[in-house]
């Protein structure tokens, strides 16, 4: 009898995120989580909201501004228009939220059931599409949320390994590689985010030396320049003469 297979952290993210509307991704930085939220599953647009410090309500829920002609209008913020369209909302960061703006974000994506917004000008009550949905991200634990946040996303997926798709959209030669460098025990362990921008230098410089000196560091650069030699030298035996 074969032994069921347990799905890695990818394929349980893919299926959350597929079918439930709130998820919450964390774990090691680098390794695909807000590509992923803007693209997986996505019913229509996706919009990023990355959590500050010094955010505030008027980034999730709108703010008054003046138009050309001096008058003021109130603008809706990414949160409100996301809900209207149904659209995918990726909170990136959610454990760097202040207090101050935890009650709206908590408003934002409660269920839809419990969720409402009063238009200040017209007095209109906006509540999410069903199609709305949220995905959360950030480093670090649950735990560092607070507990009525965490209490909204329910949904929760350990991510410490890169997205295998991530590894696939890197060029051949950087694979292997990459796979070894961004696994969650390697040692030091590198984001695909270095392997993008060693990429777009050694096309742009055609000079792998300082390309790889400045992604990787002085204690890394010669281990990767050595890698990749050999596996450019096999690139080279298969050329047609
Ligand atoms: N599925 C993918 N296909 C192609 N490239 C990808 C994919 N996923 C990630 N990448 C590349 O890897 C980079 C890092 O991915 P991303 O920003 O999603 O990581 P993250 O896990 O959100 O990192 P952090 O935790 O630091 O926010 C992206 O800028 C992109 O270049
Ligand atoms: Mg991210």
């Amino acid at each position: 009898m074969t032994k069921p297979k347990t799905p890695t952290p990818w394929e349980l993210a893919e299926f959350a995120v597929a079918h439930n509307n709130r998820v919450l991704m964390y774990g090691l930085p680098g390794t695909g989580k807000t590509y992923f939220g803007l693209t997986h599953a996505v019913k229509s647009e996706a919009y990023r909201l990355i959590c500050t410090e010094e955010m505030t309500d008027a980034d999730l829920i709108g703010c008054y501004k003046q138009n050309e002609k001096g008058t003021w209008t109130f603008q809706e913020g990414v949160g409100i228009k996301a809900w209207r369209q149904g659209a995918r909302l990726v909170v990136d960061e959610i454990n760097r939220m202040n207090g101050d703006v935890e009650s709206r974000m908590m408003a934002l994506i409660d269920s839809h059931a419990s969720s409402s917004w009063q238009h200040p000008d017209t007095g209109e009550i906006v509540k999410p599409h069903p199609n709305f949905s949220v995905v959360a991200t950030m480093n670090g634990e649950p735990e560092d949320l607070a507990p009525a946040i965490l209490d909204r996303l329910t949904v929760r997926i350990a991510v410490n390994e890169p997205n295998p798709k991530a590894l696939e959209a890197l060029p051949e030669y950087l694979r292997g590689i990459a796979t070894k460098w961004t696994g969650a025990n390697a040692y030091p362990r590198f984001s695909l985010r270095s392997f993008v921008d060693f990429h777009a230098m050694n096309t742009s410089s055609a000079n792998l030396e300082m390309s790889a000196r400045v992604a990787f560091g002085e204690d890394q650069w010669k281990e990767l320049n050595d890698f990749l030699l050999v596996n450019a030298g096999d690139l080279k035996a298969e050329e047609p003469k």
